[in-house]
This record gives C-alpha cells, structure tokens and sequence, in this order.
C-alpha cells in the first residue's frame, strides 16, 4: 500500500476505506489521555498518500517565493540555525468533527467523522512572522499562500490564511517540525508543517514545501473545494453548477467554532445505579473554541433542554509551564508564553444519580466569551448579549 512506511497505532478507527488513511481515537481512550494526546493517537486527516521522502529531516528545504523582496529557499537546518524556537500546546481539530450527526440529520458528501477528530500536542518549531521576515514580504501582499508535497488527484495539497494572522505574535502561527518533543509522525507532516492555532486543522498544511505570498487567495483545488460552509440555501446540485459559491472567500471557514462534548458517559452505555438517593454521578467532557478565544461557560440540560445547569471548567492550558515541558520530555524547552487560549478545556457537573435515571439524554452546550452561540430559545437568563434571531412583525391592512 502506499504508505508502508508510515507507523500506525492498531487502536486508531478507521473513518474511511483502505487508503487515504483518516481515522480519529475511540472517544474515551482519547479523553482518558488527558491534556496532551500522545502522537500516536493524535487524529490524522489525510487526502492521499503520506510523501515517501521524510527521513532526511534536516535537509529539507522549503521555498518562499511570491510577493517578496528576497525569495529564498531554506533548509531546515538553516532555520533551526537562524532562528529561535518556540514550543506551545495547540488543540487541532478538523473541520468535519462530529459530521457524523450531521450524516444522520441529512446525509452529505463528507465521511462520518465522531466527536474525535480533535487531538492536542506541544508543539515545537518557529513562529511563522521570525520565518518570512527572512523573505521580507512586499507592501500590498495580503495573503500567506501553503503548499505541502503531497501527490493528489489535483496537485498537492494547500491553502492559503490571510498574511496579518501569519504575522501576529499573538496568533502564534508556527513551522514546526516536533510534535511532543519528537519528531513529527510522518501521518503528522514529517519533516514539516504549518500549524494555525484557534483555526480548523484544514489551514494547517503538512509535509510543507513552499510559501507564496500573495495578494489574492489561494487557486489550490483544495483550499477552493474544501473547508467551505456554503449559504444553508445552496444545494448541492447548486453547489455544483456554480462555481461563485466555491470561489468566494468568504465562504471559506478560518476560526474554530465553539464546541462541547459529553464523554462520560459515553453515548448509549447502561448505567448501574443502586437507587440510593445520596448516590452521585460526575458527567464529564471537553469543550473548546476557535480564534484564541476561551470557552466561557459549559451548561448541562437532563430535560431535553427546557432547563440548564452551569458546569465547573478546567483549562490545563492556563497552568501549562516551562517545568511541566521539562518533565514529560526532558532537557530545556522554552514554552511561548501568550494570552490567547489554543487549547481544549474539560468541564464537569454531579448531578445526583436519581437524576441521571430520570434524564432525557443529556444536552451539553458551551459558550464563549463573547456568549456565542445563540439559537432561538437560548438562554432563559441574560442580561445583555442578545443575539438571538431578530424578529420584525408585519401587520397586514386592508385585503
Ligand atoms: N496537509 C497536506 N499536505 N495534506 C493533507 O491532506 N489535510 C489537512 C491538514 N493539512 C492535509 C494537510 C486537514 S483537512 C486537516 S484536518 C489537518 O491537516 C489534519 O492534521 P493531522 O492529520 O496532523 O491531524
């Protein structure tokens, strides 16, 4: 098969067929895991096959090309020579997480993803302002263009994100070429990869080879054909006849949208509950958030959403610290320090279990900072923050 050259954990699921390989952890093993996901269970998206020619890790050199005042080809062994590194926990998940609920409500043209399809490392590399700062980009460029090395039916695999987030300390854009203190997996974009913290794992482009800076977006098949959340209103035999839909740039999805999980209990497990009434249950999950923005505020709801109930928050990333980097991989790491949050949190609430044998299923729903999302019966208690769907009546005179 194409990649025999690539290691696999056994415990990964399949999401798709034989080849290209997509597969996500079963949900607990990825939850009991804890903060950081070993690499070997980290969820893997891949469109074809893993590029052969990884091993030569030092040697590989990536091109920056486009609007540049010095284009350049670098290897990564020169980077690590120029310039200084950084290491940071970031939380990628992709974009097609929990498609399989989708699936069922009405079946689309993208595979069954579960809940898993989310996985956090620490990453090492550079930050991508120190990288094409070397290049020096033109007055006017607008665009980061990513190309990885990737051999798909529609050339290689890339994207494009706009070039103030590539250039912001603060989004920590980053090369990086370890994962957890090892080299990247090869399923994992060995020798190199982009990584874009806060936004859908589609931006981050592994087995990197070329940067172009631009002044318009990316004319890669995949950055136009993939990762776009279309107007409700376009059917897909719309989708098909007209290009427009594919080719405006705002359709294409950049910053995580706010999520949560519930993974004890797990989905359909028989609870055994002795009926006394002290007896408690903890349920527990994660939740996490796009554009560095923190998750706010987790609610649970035992009635099928008529009432909610305020969950307790842990965000690991917040203690996240140079002495733990010593710890679990040894030697010295500088750890990026910066405000933003990149990082999934877990929540938990005890209901009591004569409760829990009363639920109708239990809801979860997350919000963020900025009390996003709304739907149209959210919320019982605010007090500023509307946004819920803004209603004009209409009064009818005459006939
Ligand atoms: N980069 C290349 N070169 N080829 C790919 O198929 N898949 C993208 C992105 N980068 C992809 C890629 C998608 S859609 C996702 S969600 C992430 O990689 C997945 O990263 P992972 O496999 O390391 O979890």
């Amino acid at each position: 098969t194409p990649d025999s050259h690539v290691p696999r954990d056994e415990r990964l699921v399949r999401l798709t067929g034989a080849h290209p390989f997509n597969s996500e952890a079963p949900l607990d093993l990825l939850y009991n895991a804890g903060f950081i996901t070993p690499s070997s269970l980290h969820f893997v998206r891949n469109h074809g096959p893993v590029p052969e020619s990884t091993n030569d890790v030092l040697d590989w050199e990536i091109e920056i090309d486009g609007m540049v005042e010095r284009p350049l080809k670098i290897s990564l062994r020169e980077l690590i020579e120029e310039i200084e590194q950084v290491t940071l926990p970031v939380t990628l998940v992709c974009a097609g997480n929990r498609r399989k609920e989708q699936n069922m409500v009405k079946k689309g043209t993208g595979f069954n993803w579960g809940a898993a399809g989310i996985s956090t490392s620490l990453w090492t590399g550079f930050l991508m302002r120190d990288v094409l700062r070397l290049a020096r980009p033109l007055r006017g460029a607008k665009y980061l263009c990513m190309e990885g090395c990737d051999k798909l039916p529609n050339g290689a695999y890339g994207t494009c994100i706009i070039l103030p987030w590539a250039m912001d300390f603060d989004r920590a854009v980053m090369l990086a070429w370890k994962q957890n203190g090892a080299l990247l997996e090869p399923d994992h974009g060995r020798p190199l990869r982009a990584l874009v913290p806060g936004v859908i794992g589609g931006r981050s482009v592994k087995w990197l080879k070329k940067l172009t800076i631009t002044d318009s977006p990316s004319k890669n098949f995949y950055h136009i054909y993939d990762n776009r959340v279309l107007p409700t209103m376009v059917t897909p035999e719309m989708a098909k006849e007209y290009q427009k839909w594919w080719m405006d740039e705002r359709y294409a999805i950049m910053n995580l949208n706010v999520q949560s999980i519930t993974t004890v209990p797990e989905h359909d497990s028989q609870l055994k509950i002795d009926g006394s009434p002290d007896q408690s249950f903890t349920i527990r999950g994660f939740a996490y958030n796009g554009g560095g923005i923190r998750v706010g505020h987790v609610e649970v709801s035992l009635d099928g959403g008529s009432t909610w109930r305020l969950a307790s928050i842990d965000y690991p990333e917040d203690s996240f610290r140079e002495t733990k980097v010593e710890e679990l991989f040894g030697g010295e790491i500088d750890m990026y320090q910066r405000h933003l949050c990149f990082c999934w949190c877990f929540w938990d609430i005890k209901v009591s279990v004569s409760e829990l044998a009363n639920a109708n299923g239990i809801l979860v729903r997350a919000m963020d900072v900025n009390m996003s999302p709304a739907s149209k019966h959210v919320l019982e208690r605010v007090f500023d923050a509307y946004n819920w769907w803004y209603r004009v009546a209409i009064r009818k005179e005459g006939n």
